[in-house]
Parts: C-alpha cells; structure tokens; sequence
C-alpha cells in the first residue's frame, strides 16, 4: 500500500505496481477506462483511494488470462474486432466482467423490468444502459457490443 493516503487505487496500480494496462482516459469518473474489479465489483480505480482496499482482491486486464489462455471475453473482444486504439479495452473488459456478475446476482439496473429475475437477462437495452460508463473514442462500439454479447447475453452467463 502507498504510504500516502491521497494516492488514488488507479495511481497506485499503474505507478507503484507496475500495472500498467489499467488505463487513465479522463481521471474524474467520466470514462471508465480505469475500471478494475475489486472481489468481483467494477470499480473506478481514478475515484478510489488505494488505502481504502487493504485485504481486498483486485483484478486487473493482467490477471483476466489464465494458464496463457486468454479470458473468453478478451477472446471475443480479439475475434469481434472489439478495439481500435485499444485504450479503452481493459475497461471495457473489465466492466462487462463485473456487469455478468451484477446480472447473476440480479442486481436491477435502470431498464429492468422484471425486478424479481435472478439472474437478470442480458438482452439489448441491459448491455447499453449496463456499458453506458465505458466510453470508446473510436467508436468501436458495435465490436464491443458483439464480443459481450457472444459472451453474455441470452442467459449465457
Ligand atoms: S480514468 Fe477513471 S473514469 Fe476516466
Ligand atoms: S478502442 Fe480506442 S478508445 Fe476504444
């Protein structure tokens, strides 16, 4: 942990650790490119303060790969054409990694209708109100809409 407790979860990551594929876009809140999960929540590493997550698990893009098998998600994400500049991808990832879960848990967003369905179903109007935080400069949206839906929609959790 930083011995400075202003020091942000995001500044911590990126320059204590090393980590650097988490990735600072706007550092207020606006972008989402510096989503990480935290046990299993997304959270914005820019807002966060390390010192807040001592004991926590965080995960980051480095740790999504296991045994050098890519995540199925950063799978489709490759196969879907889901990046251009690739600056918003881990976020993105990352996010959706943590939306799956919400779903499971029937965690109600702003578009469900069915507040009582564990899990919820990830169809169309879900993935963009759920995604609305992660933005893409490039406008890579219809690959990343594609790759999390391959992944996720459907029941296919
Ligand atoms: S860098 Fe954290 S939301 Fe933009
Ligand atoms: S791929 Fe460039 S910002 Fe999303």
């Amino acid at each position: 942990m930083p011995v400075d407790p202003r020091v942000s979860l995001l500044d911590f990551l990126r320059d204590g650790l090393g980590l650097s594929g988490t990735k600072k876009g706007c550092n207020q809140g606006a972008c989402g490119a510096c989503t990480v999960l935290v046990d299993g929540e997304r959270v914005l590493a820019c807002l966060a303060l390390a010192v807040q997550f001592q004991g926590c698990s965080i995960s980051t893009i480095e740790g999504l790969a296991q045994n050098g098998e890519l995540h199925p998600l950063q799978r489709a994400f490759v196969e879907h054409d889901g990046l251009q500049c690739g600056y918003c991808t881990p976020g993105q990832i990352c996010s959706a990694i943590g939306m799956a879960e919400e779903l499971r848990r029937g965690v109600p967003s702003h578009v469900t209708e069915d507040l009582s369905a564990t899990p919820i179903r990830l169809d169309h109007d879900e993935l963009r109100e759920r995604m609305s935080g992660n933005l893409c400069r490039c406008g890579a949206y219809n690959g990343i809409v594609d790759a999390i839906s391959e992944i996720y929609a459907d029941g296919r959790l």
